[in-house]
């Protein structure tokens, strides 16, 4: 039996998007001679023509004619991620591009009209910094691309809807790539100045800002994951626990100077705030009686997310991952050190910088730590650093991990964590759709919900602790352009036909239920 769970009146519920993901209109926005530098995704895109990844649910739904001719490529939000070694493309997955994606940067009425009639009261989304400043510098921005962001700031007001604004969410400007991207500290300046120009332009109306969007996943770009721009798996083994590092160390600092810019010039008179924004996960011990298990799931929680939290609250990364490091570097004999600590300037800088803090949350991990004899073969300096294992299939219902629990246990972490009355908003959680046209639209309905309430019943019970909460975005608005996964994985609570170049979208199943708790503010007692 289900029972009423209820939320604070003034608590803002929303759905969440990304500017990559949904606009398309990859060539507008530029006015004159000015050229247009593509995003580093989408330059990536481009070269990856020849490569296929799918997800599955479980090792043993992948198609019969695809055993063994694909390799595991990693764990994501309940999936096995394959690569098929052989194969070229179908049009959902990877290689599909985000050209025309959801179509949103024609679509903005629509859109408002949309999330009106879903009853949000807070809209998550992001600025291309490419379209905005399309030379990646602050110099030459772009009249055309300010006055479109405007507007649809301006609608969504209009609405009763209040913007929270991501700055950087994965696309970066390629020119700023090419020198290097987040692995050089060149980009502290120009996030800084970015996030200058966007204060200034349109910190008269958004009071929600968030830097940097899940820097853990940008990091892994640069540590050579595989399907993450900018860079390949093949280079994984050169870059890993080297180029992720230094891009962590670069942007928790140009998060920083963001921050301090805001705090010192504009907070003053726009009286907003800024955060980072991270995503989270928690990671139950394989056995909870085994010593070692306990601490491959504190290895987790501080590699995925301590990295981000206790440099800005300490100014120093947590102790266990600089142990970890140290210990891979007398094992390897490597005697360069990878994560550059921050100097006492720098610490400074880090301290506090955050009036609120935001994160991401999808599913829980289960974990166990690597074998000696795994790590002495083992040539991925990062998966040393980590030496953590993920059990098995975790998508299987035979080993049970409680994403409820590790999303209350995430949230009662940050907040011992995080400074005296800070207050939390979560800026992404969600499940896709099950993949399988064999199940019905109802099943997946009934699953989506399930698993939001079951998150829901959870935030509910941390707010009446004490932890102030005060906003919680479902992802995704629309089904949308997934990165590695296409147009394959749908998160959206709206459906959108890709074939049909008007990209229309319609409401799904789940509609109702989120329809109704957005305006009651109260989890509905049925499934519907
Ligand atoms: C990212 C989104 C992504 C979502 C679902 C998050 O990691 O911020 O861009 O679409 O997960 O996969």
């Amino acid at each position: 039996m289900t029972t009423a769970v209820d939320f604070p009146k003034d608590f803002l519920f929303g759905t969440s998007s990304s500017a990559y993901q949904i606009e398309g209109a990859v060539n507008e926005g530029v006015s004159g001679e000015r050229r247009f530098h593509l995003c580093v995704k989408d330059v990536f895109i481009k070269k990856q023509k020849y490569s296929d990844v799918f997800s599955v649910r479980s090792a043993k739904d992948i198609p019969k004619e695809y055993i063994n001719r694909v390799k595991l490529v990693g764990y994501s939000k309940g999936s096995i991620i394959f690569k098929v070694v052989d194969k070229i493309v179908d049009k959902l997955t990877s290689v599909a591009d985000a050209d025309i994606a959801c179509d949103s940067y024609h679509k903005t009425d629509v859109d408002v009209a949309l999330l009106k009639e879903l009853g949000v009261q807070v809209y998550r989304f992001s600025l291309s910094w490419s379209r905005i400043l399309p030379t990646g510098y602050d110099h030459e921005p772009n009249g055309e691309a300010i006055q479109h962001y405007q507007d649809f700031i301006d609608k969504l007001l209009a609405n009763n809807i209040q913007p929270l604004v991501t700055m950087y969410h994965c696309d970066l400007p390629q020119v700023l790539q090419e020198a290097g991207g987040w692995t050089n500290n060149f980009m502290i300046g120009c996030f800084s100045s970015y996030a200058r120009f966007l204060f200034k332009t349109f910190g008269d109306k958004v009071k929600l800002w968030t830097t940097i969007n899940e820097p853990r996943l940008v990091s892994e770009g640069y540590g050579g994951i595989y399907g993450l721009a900018p860079f390949d798996h093949d280079l994984g083994a050169t870059y890993s626990g080297i180029g992720d590092y230094l891009s962590i160390h670069n942007m928790l600092l140009a998060h920083a100077v963001a921050y301090r810019i805001y705090e010192k010039d504009f907070k003053p008179t726009q009286n907003g705030g800024v955060s980072i924004c991270p995503d989270t996960t928690w990671a139950f011990p394989n056995d909870g009686n085994n010593e070692n298990d306990k601490k491959a799931s504190e290895l987790v929680l501080q590699h995925y997310v301590g990295m981000f939290i206790e440099p800005l609250v300490t100014g120093e990364f947590p102790k266990i991952v600089l142990e970890s490091i140290k210990d891979t570097n007398e094992r390897k004999k490597f005697s360069t050190w990878r994560l550059v600590p921050f100097t006492d300037e720098e610490k400074k800088l880090l301290i506090g910088a955050y009036d609120f803090m935001a994160f991401n949350y999808y599913r829980a991990l289960r974990v166990t730590m690597m074998s000696e004899d795994k790590i002495k073969d083992e040539t991925d300096l990062k998966k040393i650093d980590q030496r953590i294992e993920i059990v098995g299939d975790y998508a299987d219902p035979s080993i049970p991990i409680d994403d409820y629990n590790g999303f209350y246990n995430i949230l009662t972490w940050l907040s011992k964590k995080c400074k005296k009355d800070t207050k939390f908003i979560i800026c992404e959680n969600g499940l896709k759709d099950i993949d399988n046209p064999l199940i019905t639209a109802e099943v997946k309905t009934k699953s989506k919900i399930e698993y939001h309430r079951g998150i829901l019943v959870e935030l509910s019970k941390a707010i009446k602790d004490g932890i102030n909460v005060f906003g919680y975005c479902v992802w995704s608005f629309m089904d949308s352009y997934e990165w590695i996964m296409g147009y394959k994985d749908k998160f959206g609570i709206y459906e959108v036909d890709f074939e049909n170049p008007d990209r229309p979208r319609t409401k799904k199943g789940c509609f109702n239920f989120f329809n109704k708790l957005f305006q009651d503010k109260k989890l509905p007692v049925d499934s519907t």
